[in-house]
């Protein structure tokens, strides 16, 4: 992890699900002592090789620290991490993590969850049905996929948590399909909304939480990717603990210029939606591209997600 801690850890097991197209890895320390401790809604930065790295949520129970459980796709849409994951980690390999970070976790004041994962995006919300359980706290699960076959997770889930599971399926009947707005006022106004999964599909059910009246304070949610356009005029950023100005290129990120500069931000997922690469910002007006601050973190206009975010102002000066 480029300018974080890491940890040294082994591939302990690895289980091909869903016709091969998601790995389930079980990663440990080689000497088997524990992990750092975790809650619900967490996710790590994995490495994949060299500085390849990328996020991915834990998703076996929460606290457990004798390994740490992920569920990775091999998505051929993506930027080739996910394809690597898939093509070289093997039982044995070794490689290294960062302790987990949670920008995603339940509120424990809940009344009643309604956990909604599209896709690979069902792997957070398995930690949060544990842990929701765990707590005895109402909940509701709502596995959202193309076909019954590519739903990787469902036996657990239907074994763990029978009343509480629900598949919906783009190619079965239409009365199984997902109804955002149905399974919204069923749940009331109290209750809160987990979402994670691809973009579409989230702001979609974001769309639709928003306009059935859910309060935004009860509507969460986590990206895993995000198709940003990046590109812009030229900007300056001032690095006000190094002393260091650089000019951010039309087609350079802050993160990138920074970098060149010998300035080494954390990073990871580089697409604005794990949030490794925020920085805090003591001058100027930023234009926020990413998908990981809130609409009241943006408007306050001191944090910078510098693998995407740019600049409306010539100049900003970061805190770094
Ligand atoms: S590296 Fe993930 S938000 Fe920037």
């Amino acid at each position: 992890m480029e300018g974080g801690e890491t940890i040294d850890v082994v591939v302990r097991r690895r289980d091909d699900r869903a016709g091969g197209t998601i790995a389930v890895l079980e990663l440990a320390r080689r000497d088997g002592a524990p992990l750092p401790d975790w809650a619900a809604g967490a996710h790590l930065d994995l490495t994949i090789a060299g500085d390849l790295i990328r996020p991915y949520s834990l998703c076996g129970i929460p606290g457990e620290t004798g390994s740490y459980r992920l569920g990775i796709l091999n998505d051929p849409a993506s930027r080739g991490g996910s394809q690597a994951v898939h093509a070289t980690f093997t039982e044995g390999l070794e490689t290294q993590i960062s302790a987990p970070r949670n920008h995603f976790p339940l509120d424990n004041s809940a009344k009643h969850s309604v956990l909604v994962g599209g896709g690979i995006g069902i792997t957070p919300m398995l930690a949060m049905a544990h842990a929701l359980k765990a707590a005895g706290q109402a909940f509701e699960v709502h596995y959202c996929v193309r076909t019954r076959e590519s739903a990787a997770f469902l036996d657990e889930l239907a074994a763990t948590f029978p009343n509480e599971t629900h598949l919906h399926c783009d190619d079965g009947a239409p009365d199984q399909r997902f109804d955002p707005d149905g399974v919204l006022k069923a749940a009331g106004p109290d209750a809160h909304l987990y979402v994670c999964g691809p973009g579409g599909f989230m702001d979609w059910v974001i769309d639709r939480a928003k306009s059935a009246g859910l309060d935004k304070d009860r509507i969460h949610f986590e990206y895993f990717n995000a198709q940003i356009d990046t590109h812009g005029t030229a900007f300056e950023v001032v690095a006000a603990q190094s002393g260091v100005t650089v000019t951010v290129g039309p087609d350079e990120t802050i993160l990138d210029a920074l970098g060149k500069a010998g300035i080494k931000i954390p990073k990871s997922c580089q697409q604005g939606v794990c949030g490794t690469c925020l920085c805090d910002l003591l001058e100027g007006e930023p234009d926020h591209k990413d998908k990981f601050l809130t609409d009241e973190e943006r408007e306050d206009n001191d944090q910078i997600i510098t693998c995407c975010s740019r600049a409306k102002s010539p100049r900003l000066v970061l805190d770094i």
